[in-house]
Order: C-alpha cells, then structure tokens, then sequence
C-alpha cells in the first residue's frame, strides 16, 4: 500500500486517483499517506508533505537505500521520475545518505521532457559566452527563480534562451517554451503548463507552484511586452492580465526548485521592484553580439571584411538589424559592405519598419523626448532642468527611467549620469522628421 501512494504520488496523482485505481477509500489512502509522510519525516529529517515528497527525495536521495516497516525503497539514479525509481519489497539495511547533494551542485539529469514545438528554429547561434555562463551560474547555483531577459527587438533574447536550454538541459526535469504571443488569457496559459507538467489528464491538477516544488521545471514566457499597456510608460500591465504580475510574484517568493524565464522589449517597474527585494529575482540586458557578430557576416558571405568591424559598431552588433543589412548589402551591392561603411551616413533600409513597431508604443510624453533627444547633440545630464521641453522634472526623470527600461536610450557616465539616445533610433528619427 505504502509502496503505490509513494510511486503514484511520484507521478502526480491525487489521493482520489489512488483509492480509485486500487480499490481503496478515500479516507484510507489518506490515513496511510499521512503515515508514509510521518515515516519519511523522520527518514529525511524534513517535514515532508504530498506537495513536496518528489523534490525532497530528489535533493536528498541521491543513491540511497532506505528501510520502513516490512519494506525498503531503493531509489536507484539520481533523478526521481517514475521511470527511475524503484521501490522493491527487500529487507535491506537503512544506508547512509552517500552523497548528500547541496541544492547548489545538482546531478545532472538524463533527457527533461520538453515542449519547444512553438519556438523558432534558429540555424545559427554565435557567441554570448559571458550571458550564457551568467544564467547558469543564476539557474544553477544561485537557484534563480525568476529571470527576466530584457533588450531591443531583435537583439537575440530568444536565440540566447535556446542556446543556454539546449546547454542546460539535464539540469531540469521538464522544459517548456510559450509565446505571449497571441497574449493568452492567464487561466489558459497555467492549465497548458499543468498539462504538460502533469504527463497525464487527471483533474483536478495541482497548481503549478506545486509542480514547481516537486520537479525542476524550466518554463520560458517569450514575448512578455504583449502583456503591457501601449501608449503608456515601459511595462505597465494591460488591465485585464494584471494577475501574471501575482503570478511572477509567487514565483520569485514561494519555496520551489523551479526556474520561469520570461523576455521582454520592455523590462517592468514592478519586476525591478520585486529584484530589489528577492534575491531568487534576476535580470539581464541584452545588447549587442560584439565580435561574434562577425561569424553573421562570414555566414552571409559579405565582402569586404576589413569593414566589418565598423560595419558592427554601426549596427551596434544587433543581429536582427546585422541580418537585415546583411541581405541588402547582397542585395544592392553584390556583398560589398564597404559600400555602406564608407558613407558617412547611416543607412536603415528595412531597419525602419521594425523601428516602428517599438516606437509606437510609447507614450505622447515619451515621444516628446524622444524627438527632443534626437536633436541633441551630446548625452543629456539627468540632474538638469531643460525648460524647453516643457515637462516637470519629475515627469521628466521618470519618461528617462522608462526610455531606459525599454532599452532606447543609454546611460554615459561622464561627470555625471547622463543618457543618450540609440544611435540607430536616433537616427531613423532625424530621418522620418525630416521626411
Ligand atoms: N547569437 C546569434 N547568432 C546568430 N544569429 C542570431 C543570434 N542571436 C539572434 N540572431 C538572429 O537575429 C534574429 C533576431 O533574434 P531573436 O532571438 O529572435 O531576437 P529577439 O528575441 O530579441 O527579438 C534572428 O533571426 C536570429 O536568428
Ligand atoms: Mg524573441
């Protein structure tokens, strides 16, 4: 009896499934579930739960032989799935807990299940060395619960989070990858996750906190601007999914040995709010490639290479901007990039289109600025009042943070903190002012 409330459990399955499946009542599976858990308490020296037993047993089973009543569990692997656990009926000696894993250095896992069928398909992938070993060292060793990747349209935020996943896969038991896009209403979004967290179509299912706490899940939300206001500061939520920012939250605070990613264009005020307090709270910019940008014009077969390096800086190593530059320098000029570098100007092309489609969500206020910084000539110190803009400075400083927040000014430290519009924004204003 123990050993089927100990492996259904395992599997998610509820004490209503249990009794049904094996011809018991309710109310005795409970009795003796509550007594496997009294029993295993006392193994672990944890208070340990229905909600909690699979990720308990797996941070610190390891590969150990414990002895209850008549009968031993052996679990066997280090990953406690029901394919890898095995509880015989032996009368073996209760072991030494052999190699007590800390929660920081798991064993790595065979093959999670995953879910990535929605995610695009990259063919290339270079570089980011330094924000791949940053989300490990988060994922792994500080146990982070919550990351937010955050940077410009196209800057590679979901090129990197497929390469850290097919880099970190074993870590996690399960791996899924949703879109926001289209913008699924909250409910929806968990009963998918539960789905397929569950492996089964039991009902009811746990909440996904508990899948959280009892299996390591990776859950990737892409595209989490669709979930903020346009025409208002940077990541203000639509009022209608104002109960995603409840779920982050419980996220980040609750106990579990989960992971949820979520990128963005825009990062929140609220989740900046949350990373101050939550040290499980992390996030990251993403900017440009650098150097490994070059591999994308050696991939495109350019011309030109001794340009390429300012063919980089240009286009600041953006990879979605590098690419669509790429194509019309095949395009117009048969691969020589230097026909572009060499002209003082900056060309955009199809840049523009994709430009658009983030400045229009800013605010009446925000484009104000907007417009006034592309006509500055230097970084504007933050600490001064510029009269002609005719904005409070309060007003003032927090249309800056937002700007900030969606990544399209940058801060220069020169005596003082001051802010600078993106060069290639900057320069697909001037252009369309003068149009
Ligand atoms: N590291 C990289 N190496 C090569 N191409 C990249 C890299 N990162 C992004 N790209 C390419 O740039 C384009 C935009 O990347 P994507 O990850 O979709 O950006 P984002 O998610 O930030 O909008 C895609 O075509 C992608 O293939
Ligand atoms: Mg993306």
């Amino acid at each position: 009896m123990t050993k089927s409330i100990l492996e259904s459990v395992l599997q998610h399955k509820n004490f209503h499934k249990i009794a049904e499946q094996n011809g018991y009542s309710y109310d005795h599976v409970k009795k003796e579930g509550a007594k496997l858990w009294k029993l295993l308490s006392g193994v672990f020296a944890a208070a340990i739960e229905q909600s909690n037993v699979r990720s308990i047993l797996q941070n610190k089973a390891g590969s150990t032989i414990y002895s209850f009543g008549d009968s031993s569990l052996i679990i066997t692997n280090h990953k406690i799935k029901e394919n890898y656990v095995n509880i015989c009926k032996e009368n073996h000696q209760v072991g030494q807990d052999k190699e007590k894993r800390s929660p920081s250095a798991p064993v790595p896992n065979e093959v999670p299940r995953m879910d990535l069928a929605t995610a695009p398909e990259l063919n290339y992938n270079y570089g980011r060395d330094s924000e791949i070993a940053t989300l490990k060292s988060w994922m792994v060793n500080d146990r982070a619960r919550l990351i937010t990747i955050y940077g410009l349209s196209g800057v590679g935020k979901t090129a990197l989070i497929l390469k850290v996943i097919s880099e970190i896969q074993r870590e996690f038991d399960y791996i899924i990858y949703r879109s926001l896009e289209p913008l699924p209403k909250l409910v929806n979004l968990k009963d998918h996750l539960k789905h397929f967290l569950s492996e089964s179509s039991a009902s009811p299912l746990p909440e996904i906190i508990d899948y959280f706490r009892s299996s390591r899940c990776l859950v990737i939300l892409d595209d989490l601007q669709h979930l903020f206001k346009p025409g208002h500061l940077a990541g203000h939520y639509l009022a209608e999914h104002k109960d995603y920012h409840n779920f982050f939250q419980q996220v980040a605070t609750s106990s579990h040995q989960s992971c949820l990613i979520l990128s963005s264009w825009e990062k929140s005020g609220d989740i900046e709010t949350l990373e101050k307090e939550n040290e499980y709270t992390k996030s990251l910019k993403i900017e440009g490639l650098g150097a490994a940008a070059k591999d994308i014009l050696r991939q495109k077969k350019l011309a030109d290479e001794s340009s390429w390096d300012e063919l980089i800086n240009r286009y600041q190593g953006h990879p979605g901007w590098l690419n669509i530059i790429s194509a019309t320098i095949l395009e117009l000029f048969d691969g020589r990039a230097a026909h572009l570098t060499e002209r003082e100007e900056l060309f955009l092309g199809d840049i523009e289109a994709k430009l658009e489609f983030q400045l229009e969500r800013l605010s009446e206020l925000e484009k104000k600025v907007v417009y006034w910084l592309a006509i500055q000539d230097e970084a504007i110190a933050i600490s001064q009042t510029y009269a002609n803009l005719e904005v409070s400075q309060g007003k003032f400083w927090q249309i800056m943070q937002s700007l900030n927040r969606r990544c399209l000014v940058e801060k220069v430290a020169i005596n003082e903190p001051a802010f600078q519009l993106n060069s290639i924004v900057k320069a697909y204003l001037a252009f369309s002012r003068f149009m």
